[in-house]
């Protein structure tokens, strides 16, 4: 068996290798009736409720588990409201706090989505996560006219300010920016050419961070990205760009705490070396580090057969959690959305473009909000520790 010590200096990858199955074999037979079997012997009736829910399991490797949702669901759907109250220790928005949403016109707000679901959350004595101040994908309309444009630093500042501020000692962390890296963009660092960065340069990232923080010093500021879960030569270098943003910005004394890891990995992925550096790299550097935003798209599956289909997702869970909380510096764990009836994977053509007509099962629970092989899967992750001790 391979020992801590191991798997943090031969990497992660000696430790998938004994368990990994390659993308070719998405529907190698044999190694899905392994995970079959293993799984169909947990009943989906059984009770899954208090010791025995996802948030449970991490707790008592001191992590916390949640779910992004739609406050919408929350407020008319009691299963999915019933779902996130027993299984989560966390919650965040998935659009209601980005500046589309919340900023319908220039002089307001619309606090009543994330107001809605703090006050959820702190019922049910669940913390709750910020997502998100700056997203080159979520800039309103009214900023980019001609009128405007030229004050976007300070409407900036006054969002962060305003928005940080009426959460200030209720948020436990905020995504203050949102994937800002794209090296084919050609910009210095890396940097993504977004509204934000064409209007102010690239200090728009330590004005957020630090504005943030003047708002808000309880909540944990994280940078947030994606990309950086393969060890492939794409995201290597984007691993690279950001571990240099993050160093830069913490030369420079710049308020950040903690690094989120989307997690929107495929089904069939392998996971080693290259993640688990990554997240060595940053725990070195004395950030926490959050998975954001964990969810399996399973577009490159070719059965049809669900039972298979879930089989290779609950795999691909475990193999990423294999590697993500082997190190102690993941301290929460939040899939996107918790329920395969609402995920963004099913939005459009985007995220399905080689089965368009077959919805996604990428979440720990169904359309009928039965726990899946990936609710399994992802609650056995948690108590992997033993394995590699
Ligand atoms: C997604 C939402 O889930 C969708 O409903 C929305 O239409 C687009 O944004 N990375 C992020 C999230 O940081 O904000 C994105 O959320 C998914 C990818």
């Amino acid at each position: 068996m391979l020992t801590r010590r191991d798997f943090f200096t031969r990497g992660a990858g000696a430790a998938l290798a004994l368990t990994a199955i390659s993308p070719a074999a998405l529907i190698a037979e044999d190694k899905i009736a392994s995970v079959v079997n293993k799984q169909d012997s947990t009943s989906p009736s059984e009770d899954i409720s208090g010791s025995r829910s996802l948030n449970a399991h991490a707790k008592t490797q001191g992590r916390v588990f949640g779910s992004a949702v739609i406050v919408k669901n929350i407020r008319e759907d009691p299963k999915f409201a019933k779902i996130i109250r027993e299984q989560c220790g966390i919650v965040v928005t998935t659009g209601e706090l980005k500046w589309i949403a919340l900023r319908p016109s220039r002089d307001k707000y619309d606090f009543n989505d994330p107001d809605y679901l703090l006050n959820f959350a702190q019922q049910n004595h669940m913390l709750m996560r910020g997502h998100n101040l700056c997203w080159h994908e979520s800039v309103p309309d009214w900023i980019k006219t001609e009128e405007n444009k030229p004050h976007t630093r300070q409407f900036f500042i006054d969002h962060i300010t305003t928005v940080c501020k009426r959460y200030a000692g209720h948020f436990q962390s905020w995504d203050v920016v949102n994937e800002a890296i794209l090296p084919k963009d050609g910009q210095p660092g890396g940097l993504r050419k977004s509204f934000w960065y064409e209007q102010m340069g690239p200090e728009y990232i330590e004005l957020a961070f630090r504005t943030a923080y003047e708002a808000d010093p309880y909540a944990k500021l994280t940078y947030n990205d994606y990309g950086v879960e393969l060890d492939n030569e794409e995201d290597t270098e984007r691993r690279k760009l950001i571990l240099d943003l993050l160093r830069d910005l913490k030369k420079r004394s710049v308020p950040v705490h903690a690094v989120g890891i989307q997690s929107h990995v495929k089904a069939g992925s392998t996971f080693g070396k290259g993640l688990s550096d990554y997240i060595e790299n940053l725990r070195q550097m004395d950030f926490e580090v959050y998975l954001t935003e964990l969810d399996v798209n399973e577009d490159d599956i070719v059965t049809n057969d669900p039972a298979e289909r879930d089989a290779i997702i609950a795999k691909t869970y475990s193999d990423f959690l294999r590697v993500a909380v082997a190190n102690p510096a993941v301290k929460t764990v939040l899939t996107w959305d918790i329920c395969d009836r609402f995920t963004w994977l099913n939005d459009g053509p985007t995220h399905h473009k080689k089965q368009p007509n077959r919805p996604q099962r990428s979440l720990p629970f169904d359309d009928n909000y039965r726990p899946k092989k990936a609710f399994f899967a992802l609650r056995d992750g948690f108590n992997q520790k033993k394995n590699i001790l």
